[in-house]
């Protein structure tokens, strides 16, 4: 909405939430997510044609457009639970956006769903019995975190959905409108309803799937005496691969892999479709697997005991560049060396606050939170590292082996140290998919 802001001066943004505090954030320069570059966009509008409230009713009333993004956890109870997503706090912005309406509107939907939830939508909408007309529309988010700006500013493409009926098309020429003040043309794709929601959970879990095909391929490299690296470079060459998201680690994160697959897999089960709800649920299965078997070679490096060992996790944060900490594999990697009574020492520069709370209910004492790396591994039988931070390329590992308990171990869940130099700085090293280097 910042981004439509600061390019569309003729139009006037309300953002609205029922979080007071975060709707106050957002008009500090103390945002509440940490985005690179955002704080710029959000200051070339905000006061000016870009507004935050917690009046949803008074926002909705004056809105011609509604972009709705609200949140769509993963159920936790009843039909579909641990799989479909809980569409609660969806239908109840539907409910309110009728209460409050009194003239036709599009509403656009900007939550990644399951396919035909615009459907069940609009027909909470539709059965107004004001006389009012809504169309919906679906306009799925491809931004990645941490590069969001630049996702937002130079999209690969912006996909609208609508129906094909007079006043689908008609609505769906409103958004077009709308993102033609700075995207091209021949990158807003316009389709139907259905594959525009499909396409969003279809085009992360493709994504997700070449992350678990490179990090089943790095077990395998582990076993034999290929690199990832190598291979992943081999293979991303031929054009039709292609080279992005072929990275090896120690297992994707975020918010919206996981739950996007697990959303396929129950679309795809609730059709009938078990084949290929079990093909895309292997994607999540791998990626467990590799989580675990990341500390699996951790534990049995260390002489199968990490007991009473402090061991220093570099990176909280599911990727680089944000502070969200959601489904980080770092999260389960912390778990799983609690479970085997070791003294974690977690280390992020921006995530420690979520990692707190993610780990508030850990066992008093065991879980230590240092911001700062040399500090973490002081004392420190291993490094972990788990977040691919540029800064941890740059630190000075030196300073942190002569800190450390001998022997010292790094495992590099992201590949990204130089293994030969901290080998000979005297650590034994574990990288994801290639030989370890080891002094013993
Ligand atoms: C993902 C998609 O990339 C976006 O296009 C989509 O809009 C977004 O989900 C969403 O649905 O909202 P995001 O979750 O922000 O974006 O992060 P990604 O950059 O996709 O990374 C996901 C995870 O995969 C991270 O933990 C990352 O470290 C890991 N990854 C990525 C690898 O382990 N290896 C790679 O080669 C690439």
């Amino acid at each position: 909405m910042a981004m439509i802001a600061a390019r569309c001066p003729q139009y006037e943004v309300m953002v609205v939430d029922i979080d007071g505090e975060r709707i106050g954030a957002w008009q500090t320069d103390a945002l509440p997510i940490y985005e690179p570059g955002l704080l710029e966009v959000v200051k070339q509008a905000r006061g000016r044609n870009l507004f935050f409230s917690t009046d949803i009713p008074a926002a909705i009333g004056g809105a011609e457009v509604i972009f709705v993004s609200v949140n769509t956890p993963t159920k936790t109870f009843g039909e579909g639970a641990g799989k479909a997503p809980n569409l609660e706090f969806w239908e109840k912005t539907a409910r309110t956006i009728v209460g409050a309406s009194s003239g036709d509107k599009i509403v656009v939907e900007k939550s990644t769903l399951p396919v035909r939830t615009a459907h069940a939508m609009e027909r909470i909408l539709n059965s107004n019995g004001k006389g009012i007309r809504f169309e919906v529309l679906s306009n799925p988010e491809f931004l990645s975190e941490g590069t969001a700006v630049r996702d937002l500013e130079q999209p690969d493409r912006v996909l609208i959905g609508s129906h094909e009926t007079p006043a689908g098309l008609a609505a769906r020429a409103v958004l077009v409108e709308i993102y033609a003040n700075w995207v091209p043309r021949e990158r807003i794709v316009t389709s139907n309803v259905w594959s525009a929601e499909l396409s969003k959970l279809a085009s992360n879990a493709f994504l997700a799937q070449r992350v678990s095909s490179i990090n089943s391929i790095s077990a395998l490299c582990e076993r034999t005496t290929a690199d990832v690296t190598e291979v992943s470079r081999a293979i991303g060459l031929d054009s039709r691969i292609g080279k992005r998201f072929l990275e090896a680690s120690v297992g994707f994160g975020g918010s919206c892999f996981k739950k996007d697959i697990l959303n396929l897999v129950y679309l795809c089960e609730s059709y009938g479709l078990d084949e290929v709800a079990r093909y895309w649920e292997s994607v999540v299965l791998m990626n467990e697997y590799q989580k675990g078997r990341f500390v699996h070679t951790m534990v049995h490096a260390m002489f199968d005991t990490v007991s009473g060992k402090r061991i220093a996790l570099l990176g909280f944060a599911f990727k680089k560049d944000t502070a969200d900490t959601r489904e980080s594999a770092a999260a389960v990697v912390a778990r799983k060396l609690l479970e085997e009574r070791a003294i974690v020492v977690v280390s992020d520069p921006k995530a420690i606050a979520n990692a707190r709370r993610d780990l508030a209910d850990a066992p008093a004492g065991r879980v230590v939170f240092e911001e700062d790396p040399y500090a973490a591994a002081r004392g420190a039988h291993a490094i972990a590292v788990l977040t691919e931070w540029d800064a941890y390329r740059l630190l000075d590992y030196r300073r942190m082996f002569d800190a450390m308990e001998k022997p010292a171990f790094v495992f590099d869940g992201r590949n990204i140290l130089d293994h030969e130099a901290l080998h000979a700085i005297g650590f034994n090293v574990f990288p994801v998919g290639k030989p370890p280097l080891k002094h013993f």
